[in-house]
């Protein structure tokens, strides 16, 4: 890619670039040096062992931390170290690990206050929408704490959701949950992708990632080790290495 610029081949910027960020906490390089670029409407799944990387990619993406070195572009705009909240305006969501919901709050209003500035009026129907493609509309009144843990990562979505992003990131969205509420996730991201919402998703179940991933990168120790689809991945020595090889 050349510097100072982003522009793919066709007239739209891409919906997201990470040109060589890196990012150290003290002496522990957590990302070292990841260029990424994806199209409208792709699903990229993000994999590798644990500790290599891969939620703080998302961190530096979505702007909860500033990258050492390297640019971040969403649809043409260096968004590079803004706040989270200009950078979920300019377009781009994430869910955690582990869903930060307010336990105190029923569904509803958790949704609710995750709508975007500028559009309170259409906040309430788009809760709707979401809840009842998230098939957790039963729930609606529910306190956020006592919602199964596979409703908690429902609900961590649809909060996504409603910023109305262009990118969404998932981090482990379906890690330990109810293959019932996989098949929700999974619907999900179909439909949205459909619209043309670009995905990037940590993911350990490789079924999952088989399914829905039109590509897949591999992280091992701050880097991209091998990219490819399913199938590149899944013969790739590199990728046996990382997963197999030398960890302690
Ligand atoms: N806020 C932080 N402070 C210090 N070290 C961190 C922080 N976040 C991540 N790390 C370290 O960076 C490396 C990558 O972590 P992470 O991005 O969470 O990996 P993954 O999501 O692939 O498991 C790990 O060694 C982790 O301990
Ligand atoms: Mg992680």
């Amino acid at each position: 890619m050349s510097s100072g610029t982003n522009q793919s081949h066709s007239s739209q910027p891409s919906p997201l670039v990470l040109e060589s960020v890196a990012k150290h906490f003290g002496g522990i390089t957590a990302v070292a040096d990841v260029s990424l670029e994806v199209t409208t409407g792709e699903v990229v799944g993000v994999i590798g062992p644990n500790g290599s990387g891969k939620s703080t990619l998302f961190s530096l993406a979505a702007g909860g931390q500033k990258p050492d070195n390297g640019k971040v572009w969403l649809n043409g705009k260096d968004v590079t170290g803004l706040a989270t909240w200009k950078i979920a305006r300019a377009g781009i969501s994430r869910t955690f690990q582990i869903p930060s919901l307010f336990d105190n709050m029923s569904v509803r209003e958790n949704l609710l206050a995750a709508a975007v500035e500028g559009d309170w009026k259409g906040a309430p129907q788009r809760a709707s929408d979401i809840m009842e493609m998230l098939e957790i509309s039963h729930v609606v009144d529910n306190l956020a704490s006592e919602l199964s843990g596979g409703q908690q990562k429902l609900l961590e979505f649809g909060r996504v959701c409603m910023r109305d992003p262009k990118v969404i990131l998932l981090d482990e969205v379906t890690a330990g949950v109810h293959p019932n509420i996989r098949r929700i996730i999974l619907d999900a991201i179909r439909r949205l992708r459909d619209t043309g919402i670009t995905f990037l998703i940590i993911e350990h179940d490789m079924e999952m990632v088989r399914e829905i991933c039109d590509r897949l990168i591999v992280m091992d120790q701050g880097r991209v080790v091998a990219e490819g689809s399913f199938e590149d991945i899944a013969n790739d020595v590199e990728v046996q290495r990382a997963y197999l090889g030398r960890r302690k």
